[in-house]
Order: C-alpha cells, then sequence, then structure tokens
C-alpha cells in the first residue's frame, strides 16, 4: 500500500474545522479504496503562530514542506495581527508560493447542482472554467520589496520570459485535457491582460501567441482585463480555461467564485515543477470561527485537487461525485451568509456517508 505523506497546515479562524472537515473525507475515501494511506503531518502556521512565536512559519515546518508528497493548507491570516509595515502576518504566499516555486495556481471555477449562482438563470454545467493564476511574479513580485520614500510607494510588476513561458504551457495543456467551454465545446485558452496599458502585459500576451502556435487544436482568445471583468458576468460559459498574471487572476478567480455560489465552493492548486500546496482561497472569517458554520466544500475540493496531483484519480473522482450529489439532494443549502444551514460538521458526514454508499 503507499504511502502519502502531507504537511497539514491548518490555519487560522475557521481553517481548522473546515481543514478537519477535508481530513475527514480524505480519511472515507482511504478507507473505500484501500489502496493508499496518509500520513498526516501537522504544522502550526499562519497568524496566531506568529503572535506567538514571531514567524509565521518556522524553518522546521518550512523543510518538512520540502519533504513532504503534498501540503494541505487553510486559510490563514488575522485582520489584526500586522508586521511592522502594516501587511498582514499571517500570509504565506510569498513563503510557500516563492519559496517552493510553484507557479502555477490552478482555480476551477465551477457551479454545481443546486447552488446559487449570484448570475440570474444560471444552472450546473453553464459555468465551468479554470483560471491559471501565475503565482510567482506579476504584481506580487513587488511583495515586501516595495520601494518606500516620504512621497509614496513604488511597487514593481515584474514579467519574465521564462516565467510567462511556463504559466502559458500549463494553461494549454490543461486545456487538452478538458472538454472545453460549456458553450461550445471548443478548448479554448483565454489570456487576460492589460496589454493595451503595461508593456509587460504585452510582452505576456505575445509569449501566449507564440505558445499557442504549438497548441494549434486549441483555441486562442485574447481579453484585456476590464472587459474579462464583464465578459466573466455576462457570458460565463464561453470560458474554458484562462491564463493570466497574478494579481489579476487574484481578482478575478474572486469574481469567478461569486458566480458558482461564492469562495466556499472553490478548491485551489499551487503547483510547481517538484512540489504542490494545496490551499483554500477565502479568508480566515474569525467571526464564524469555532461556530459550526463555515462551509467546508473549499477544503474538500481542494483537498480532491490534491488526490488528483498525488496520482489518486480514482478517490479524486468519488470526492467530486460526493459533492455533486450531496449538492443535488440540497444536503448544503446554503443560508444569507453563505454558510450551510445544517453546519459544517454536517456537510462531512453527508460526504463521508455518499462516498461510502457509492
Ligand atoms: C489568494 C489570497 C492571497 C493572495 C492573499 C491572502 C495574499 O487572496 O490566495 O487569492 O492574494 O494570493
Ligand atoms: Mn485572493
Amino acid at each position: 500500500m503507499h504511502t502519502h505523506t502531507l504537511v497539514v497546515l491548518k490555519g487560522d479562524g475557521i481553517g481548522p474545522e473546515i481543514i478537519d472537515a477535508a481530513i475527514q473525507v480524505l480519511a472515507a475515501v482511504e478507507a473505500r479504496e484501500q489502496k493508499f494511506h496518509f500520513n498526516f503531518q501537522f504544522h502550526p502556521a499562519g497568524a496566531d503562530y506568529y503572535r506567538r512565536s514571531g514567524t509565521n512559519l518556522s524553518p522546521e515546518t518550512f523543510a518538512a514542506c520540502q519533504q513532504a508528497d503534498a501540503i494541505l493548507k487553510g486559510p490563514t491570516g488575522l485582520p489584526e495581527v500586522r508586521k511592522p509595515d502594516g501587511t498582514e502576518a499571517g500570509l504565506l504566499g510569498g513563503v510557500l508560493r516563492n519559496g517552493l516555486n510553484l507557479y502555477a495556481n490552478i482555480r476551477p471555477i465551477r457551479l454545481f447542482p443546486e447552488v446559487s449562482s449570484a448570475l440570474a438563470g444560471k444552472q450546473a454545467g453553464d459555468i465551468d472554467y479554470v483560471i491559471v493564476r501565475e503565482n510567482t511574479e506579476g504584481a506580487y513580485f513587488s511583495r515586501g520589496q516595495g520601494e518606500v520614500t516620504e512621497a509614496g510607494v513604488r511597487d514593481i510588476i515584474s514579467i519574465t520570459r521564462a516565467g510567462t513561458e511556463r504559466i502559458v504551457r500549463r494553461a494549454f495543456d490543461l486545456a487538452r485535457q478538458r472538454l472545453g467551454a460549456p458553450h461550445d465545446g471548443i478548448r479554448r485558452v483565454t489570456c487576460v491582460d492589460k496589454s493595451n496599458v503595461l508593456r509587460g502585459f504585452a510582452l505576456f500576451r505575445q509569449i501566449f501567441l507564440e505558445i499557442g502556435e504549438h497548441y494549434p487544436d486549441i483555441e486562442k482568445h485574447c481579453l484585456y482585463a476590464d472587459a474579462a471583468a464583464q465578459a466573466l458576468v455576462l457570458w460565463p460559459e464561453r470560458f474554458s480555461v484562462i491564463v493570466c498574471e497574478n494579481f489579476l487572476g487574484d481578482i478575478l478567480s474572486d469574481l469567478g467564485a461569486a458566480t458558482a455560489g461564492g469562495l466556499g465552493f472553490c478548491g485551489s492548486a499551487n503547483i510547481g515543477a517538484q512540489h504542490a500546496m494545496f490551499e483554500t482561497t477565502h479568508g480566515s472569517a474569525p467571526a464564524l470561527a469555532g461556530r459550526n458554520k463555515a462551509n467546508p466544500l473549499s477544503a474538500i475540493l481542494t483537498a480532491a485537487m490534491m488526490l488528483e496531483w498525488l496520482g489518486e484519480a480514482r478517490a479524486a473522482e468519488r470526492v467530486m461525485t460526493a459533492v455533486e450529489s450531496v449538492c443535488r439532494e440540497k444536503k448544503v443549502w446554503i443560508d444569507a451568509d453563505g454558510c450551510p444551514v445544517e453546519g459544517t460538521r454536517a456537510v462531512a458526514e453527508a460526504l463521508c456517508q455518499a462516498i461510502a454508499d457509492a
């Protein structure tokens, strides 16, 4: 039996309860498959840990992340825990995404059955695309190193040829594995940028078109980011794979999530050549923490992406099928605050039951 060693960073706020729900679901597929075994290694990290120790991630934990087969991470950060420069102390993007060179941030936007979209008239099947967000450069290249003077701060957007080539290839490779856009079934990659204004984005688009020549079977489509924000609301069914710079991907992935029931219904993967980290993309929602209110599906969908990456495609499929069935059977009714009405634990239990029964 194969063992997968996982570093688990439960994080702050609602992190522990939604990651516990994901672990419960992982245990259910482990029991169902009888083919692999998880070795969970729990490490503290984030804002609360910073408050206690003066660092948000210890060198030992980083080393464990480097050794692990994968990392499963909940939201980190608490609004009141700040570094002396005013930025949030609990965020681990720089240390993990850049530290492990996790250049591809894969963010599926998919509307599940019976989940209500912010867009009128949209149903499951209408919205099903993936945002491939560059994860190591772009505007967030400036993280922690903006040039500060009396007069203000100058942050730099860095778009490199190598960084763009690798993310664009990822996006085209992903488009080949997918069925195509819901609207017309065409395999398509949309490049989202502001190449009309900034030279870095002009390079991004140029490289997209260059690399695209090696993928004659995939349709190439380019959109300015402002127009893309409109198109994702008006015509989400035309998209299949979107590739974009870091900051644009950060914003557009939250916009996309809103059309698919909210961030509580979206998982994500941060993938590099050697390592991968799977994390929820929403905040730590401290007001909901410890109240059995948070939607655990973000963590569970994230865990399904991890299973896929670990080579456990059938187990990943079992989780996805269970998520579809509990949504279809309305076992995840969402209230006005975006919380499952019967609570976090009830959702996890319904999923475990669905996995056991399948
Ligand atoms: C995300 C988050 C992070 C980001 C924040 C918390 C630094 O919003 O994963 O999208 O901007 O990348
Ligand atoms: Mn974000």
